[in-house]
């Protein structure tokens, strides 16, 4: 079955043989040493690949070539299987699978009464003799007609009782793999011992129950998804009970002699007589996948009754009464380009890697979440290593582990932090989290300093250091209470004279005056930077109007979507306090030359103030006339000189919106406007070429008039 959607291309022979060539590389690392250097999604789409360029070409077809055979070829064993262990075929779509139903009911030329329907466990196929009830041998698939013994691995996998509850003589296959504590835990033990560290867990669960001389043991879980009579005794009563019951009864039987199943997940096979039913199945495993402590990846339908079963028969890789229905990889291998180290509201200071974007799970994976320090040091992360990448659903994404065997030899060490990122005190690495020792504070400091910054309050004098001072001090707990510091209390700081304190509290007093766009900014409510923080101002006016506001109103405001509303009303209630703080402190709540919206929604005239009683000086200008910059798209280039000589780009921009225009910063068909002083470069020669108006900084003052 092929599906161009999930096949690679192959355009001749020379690149089918190549693919050949990496399929049989990848399936033998996959199958043996149990890491392969292709994550299963691509694995799939090269054989797919392979598939297509076959059945096209059907003459050139390479005796190598993995397609129809378990484990593509890739393993031989020594334990000769009772019964060949096979493989399953794929679908990937609804629709592939009622495709294949039909068929199967074509060719038993009857409906399937029953289906049963099972998650496909994400690990290695094993089977476990056990004889008089007693667990003797364990094999590996293998090449699925001889396996590899794994007897040793006995008493290491949970799950798989070394005595059954009856004394029967049975073989059990299944699927061993690793939970994702057994994996974590597994990690740990490996790294402690030398350093490495398994990619992902079916990876570890195949090294595992091979390694045979391993100085410490690690624990794995067996899921049984089948029995069969075990010769010689394969003419008892029970061996005549396994051949003629149905796969569910199969199953519960296994269950009652103290097999593990997925009877008790919440995944468990279920019987149900229908395809719509089956699908209706799918869909509830494929939802639960994301929280379940063991990998799948898709869901075997299998006909239940046995006599569909032995009338549907065999193909040589794979059952023709089974299917599996592949879910779409959680796993991928990316490259960890970066690790960014971020601090939470209470202090603890989080590693977040940065990758190489990968398609996972129907979206684009760029960050990953690395859970703390300890857990680079455990995983033996290092800058550029091919990493396994997880994601499914809804779940944050994160780092499994380095593919070692991918190294380069240029892979760096990840750096870790010295002192808080954040606010630059020490940090607590006493426990696996990190934490700045100033924990909550640590918000304060960083929201302190960003809120006194250049472009927002600006209050000169006011460094880190002389924040961190304030909150030890207790003097402050967020911006607001810098507005009611006393002389007493600053000059009783360390290396504060009288006139820095004099010159501090100038500078703090000024901060009062501010217009309303610098006040929002240095609230710092998420998505709210200089220039939305101007919009914002424009168009409310007042702070009193912005916090009136329900999330439609704030869409009303150019470039705020519905999330970004819904965001920022949220925040502003949150920090209503600090508000009022401010507004009780005397700190100017208008923005000089706007006006509030009308309870109709449009822009009213006089009188329509917002009721804000802490007006400043500057707020009261209201200019007549239509703004001289309505409408229009402003690009400002080179140095400014005359009358705009002193103003920073950031301040020209704050000019350009308050006299009704755009402020942007590249020249485009949509410029209006190109300001461009001395030294004006590429962006005038654009404007020239593309016709967009030139106005030299004293032409732009003159028609800006009393707006400057
Ligand atoms: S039935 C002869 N049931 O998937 C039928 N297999 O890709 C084959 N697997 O070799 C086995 N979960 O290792 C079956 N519920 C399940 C399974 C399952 C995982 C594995 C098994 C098989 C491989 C085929």
């Amino acid at each position: 079955m092929t599906d161009a959607l999930h096949a690679t291309p192959l355009a001749d022979q020379a690149e089918y043989a190549q693919a050949v060539r990496l399929a049989v590389d990848a399936a033998a690392a996959y199958y043996g040493a149990g890491a392969s250097a292709l994550d299963d999604d691509s694995y799939d789409r090269l054989v797919r690949g392979i598939e297509a360029y076959e059945a096209a070409h059907p003459d050139d077809v390479l005796p190598g070539s993995p397609t129809g055979k378990v484990a593509g070829g890739a393993v031989v064993g020594d334990v000769p299987h009772t019964v060949p262990m096979l493989s399953l075929d794929n679908v990937f779509s609804p629709e592939e699978l009622a495709g294949w139903a039909a068929g199967l009911e074509r060719r038993l030329g009857r409906p399937v009464a029953v289906w049963s329907v099972e998650p496909k466990l994400d690990g290695l196929a094993v089977s476990a003799r056990y004889r008089g009830g007693r667990l003797v041998q364990l094999v590996t698939r293998g090449d699925g007609t001889a396996g590899e013994d794994v007897t040793h691995a006995i008493g290491t996998v949970a799950g798989l009782p070394a005595r059954l509850a009856e004394p029967v003589t049975v073989e059990i296959r299944g699927e061993v793999l690793m939970t994702g504590e057994q994996f974590e835990a597994a990690c740990a033990k490996r790294t402690a011992h030398d350093g490495t560290t398994f990619a992902n867990p079916r990876s570890a669960a195949a090294g595992t129950l091979r390694a045979k001389d391993r100085p410490y043991t690690c624990e794995m879980t067996f899921f049984s998804y089948g029995a069969l009579p075990l010769p010689p005794q394969d003419d008892s009563d029970l061996a005549g009970r396994l051949r003629e019951s149905p796969h569910s009864q199969i199953m519960a039987m296994v269950a009652g002699w103290g097999v593990r199943t997925t009877e008790a997940t919440p995944v468990a096979g279920v019987a149900v007589d229908s395809i719509e039913q089956v699908q209706v199945r799918v869909e509830q495993v494929a939802a639960a996948r994301a929280e379940l402590p063991f990998g799948i990846d898709g869901i075997v339908i299998k006909a239940d009754l046995a006599a569909d079963q032995q009338e549907a028969g065999l193909s040589s890789r794979a059952p023709r009464w089974a299917i599996a229905y592949k879910l779409p990889a959680v796993e991928k291998i990316t490259k960890l380009v970066g690790v960014e180290w971020n601090v939470g509201r209470t202090g603890i200071i989080a590693p977040r890697a940065v990758l190489e974007p990968v398609q996972l799970d129907g979206s684009v994976v760029t960050y990953a979440t690395l859970h703390n320090p300890a857990d680079i040091t455990r995983r033996g992360l290092m800058l550029g290593d091919s990493v396994t990448v997880y994601k499914a659903g809804d779940v944050i994404p994160r780092v499994q582990a380095p593919v070692t065997h991918l190294r380069t030899g240029q892979e760096q060490p990840i750096e870790f932090p010295q002192e808080c990122p954040r606010c630059g005190s020490d940090i607590d690495s006493s426990q696996e989290r990190w934490r700045c020792v100033r924990g909550r504070a640590c918000h304060a400091v960083a929201s302190i300093t960003y809120a006194v910054g250049r472009d927002q309050l600006d209050i000169e004098g006011l460094g880190q250091t002389r924040i961190v001072q304030l909150l030890s001090a207790g003097y402050v707990a967020d911006f607001a209470d810098l507005f009611t510091l006393t002389r007493e209390q600053l000059l009783a700081l360390d290396r504060m004279g009288e006139v820095s304190t004099d010159n501090l509290l100038a500078a703090i007093e000024r901060a009062k005056g501010k217009p309303l766009n610098k006040v929002f900014c240095a609230l710092g409510v998420r998505g709210t930077g200089r220039s939305m923080s101007r919009r914002i101002a424009r168009h409310f006016a007042t702070m009193d109007a912005i916090r009136a506001a329900g999330v439609e109103d704030v869409q009303a405001v150019e470039g705020i979507g519905p999330e970004k509303a819904a965001v920022m009303v949220a925040e502003l209630a949150d920090i209503a306090p600090l508000i009022d703080k401010l507004a009780a402190a005397g700190v100017n709540m208008t923005e000089p030359g706007a006006t509030p919206p009308t309870a109709a929604g449009t822009a009213g005239a006089a009188g329509a103030d917002g009721g804000d009683g802490a007006a400043g000086g500057e707020a009261e200008t209201v200019p007549a006339a239509e703004p001289p910059l309505s409408g229009m798209a402003v690009v400002v280039t080179g140095s400014m000189s005359g009358p705009l000589a002193a103003l920073s780009r950031n301040e020209m921009n704050e000019l350009i919106e308050r006299a009704g225009g755009k402020a942007s910063s590249s020249v485009s068909a949509r410029t209006s406007l190109l300001v461009a002083g001395e030294k004006a470069g590429s962006k005038k020669a654009k404007a020239e070429s593309l016709g967009v108006r030139i106005a030299t900084p004293e032409e732009f003052a003159a028609m800006l008039g009393e707006y400057i």
